[in-house]
Order: C-alpha cells, then sequence, then structure tokens
C-alpha cells in the first residue's frame, strides 16, 4: 500500500508534482484544497472570509482525516496543514510524507503569479511578499522538517524540473535513501 503526502509551503509545486506522480504511479491524486472545496461547495478564500482562518483550519483538519485514510494515494495539502493541531503527527503516523523545500526567492518568483487566489497573500505588494515568505517560512520549518523525506525543488516551470524532483521522490521512497 502506498500512501503518500506531499508538505511545504505555498507555490512549492506540491499539486504540479502530485498530479504528475500520480500519473506516473497509477495511483488517484487528491489536492486537500480541491478537496476541500467540493466537499464544502466553496472556494478557500470564501471559507476564510466566513469563518476566518481559525474556522478553516478546523475544516482543513476534519478534511485531512478523511483523505489521510484512503489508500493508495498521493496528497497534497496545502502549506499550512502541518503546522495546525496534531496534523504533523498524524500524518506521519500513517503515510510516507515529504516536504518539498524550495528557497524563499524561488516561492516569490511563483506566487507572484498567483497571489490573488491565496487570501493569506492578497493585497501585498512584491516586496512584502518576499519578506512575509521568508518570515513565515522560518516560522514553519521546524514542521516542514518533520517530514519523513525532503526533497529540494526550484521552480517547477517545465517538465524536465518537475521529472528530476519525481526521480527523487522515487529514489528516497522505494529506494531507501
Ligand atoms: C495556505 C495554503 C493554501 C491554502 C490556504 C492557506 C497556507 O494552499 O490551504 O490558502 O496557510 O499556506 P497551497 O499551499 O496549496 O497554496
Amino acid at each position: 500500500m502506498v500512501r503518500i503526502i506531499l508538505i511545504g509551503y505555498m507555490g512549492a509545486g506540491k499539486t504540479t508534482v502530485g498530479k504528475s506522480f500520480s500519473k506516473e504511479l497509477g495511483i488517484p491524486f487528491y489536492d486537500l484544497d480541491w478537496y476541500i472545496e467540493s466537499r464544502m461547495r466553496k472556494k478557500i478564500p470564501q471559507i476564510f472570509d466566513e469563518r476566518g482562518e481559525e474556522g478553516f483550519r478546523t475544516v482543513e483538519r476534519n478534511m485531512l482525516h478523511e483523505v489521510a485514510e484512503f489508500e493508495d494515494v498521493i496528497i497534497s495539502c496545502g502549506g499550512g496543514t502541518p503546522c495546525f493541531f496534531d496534523n504533523m503527527d498524524y500524518m506521519n503516523s500513517l503515510a510516507d510524507t515529504v516536504y518539498l523545500k524550495a528557497s524563499p526567492e524561488v516561492l516569490h518568483k511563483h506566487l507572484l503569479m498567483a497571489r490573488v487566489e491565496r487570501p493569506l497573500l492578497k493585497g501585498k505588494s512584491e516586496d512584502e511578499l518576499l519578506t512575509f515568505i521568508r518570515e513565515q517560512l522560518q516560522a514553519r520549518e521546524p514542521f516542514y522538517n518533520q517530514a519523513k523525506h525532503i526533497i529540494n525543488v526550484d521552480l517547477m516551470d517545465n517538465f524536465e524540473k518537475i521529472q528530476i524532483t519525481i526521480d527523487e521522490l522515487k529514489k528516497q521512497l522505494f529506494h531507501g535513501k
């Protein structure tokens, strides 16, 4: 049985890598944000608006407990998922957790393109965004670093880079370290 959970900061490429890897392995892929949106029939920003971040985190934890029970799956979770409640311990207890680790500069580049859809980043200037990423990443890394595997990633902007990450994933997950 394979159960892989990808974690990491917003913009690290969790969804991109998860989707490709699931195709290669021929097993289903779940993106936790998408799962939340389809179960709640609401977009993430709307959930933040209606329930605040605290309310969103509760929903996120409950939905994590639903998807993480599935077998033979790859799951990508939200950037904040590992940092609330006992989510990181929970994920480690039943899955191969993988931290996709990118530098603040790489994350900044990626997130400049997709800032609007993410409630936590909305309304920030370019400079403010970089400062925010640096600070939040520092606060979150102690959680991310608890993953069973850590893979350094670059900007996932072409097929080759995605493939390099997937090859590294296969090496760590299936052939030992
Ligand atoms: C969040 C990351 C988002 C989403 C929400 C909060 C975070 O997911 O869950 O906007 O706290 O880092 P992605 O990492 O998939 O963007």
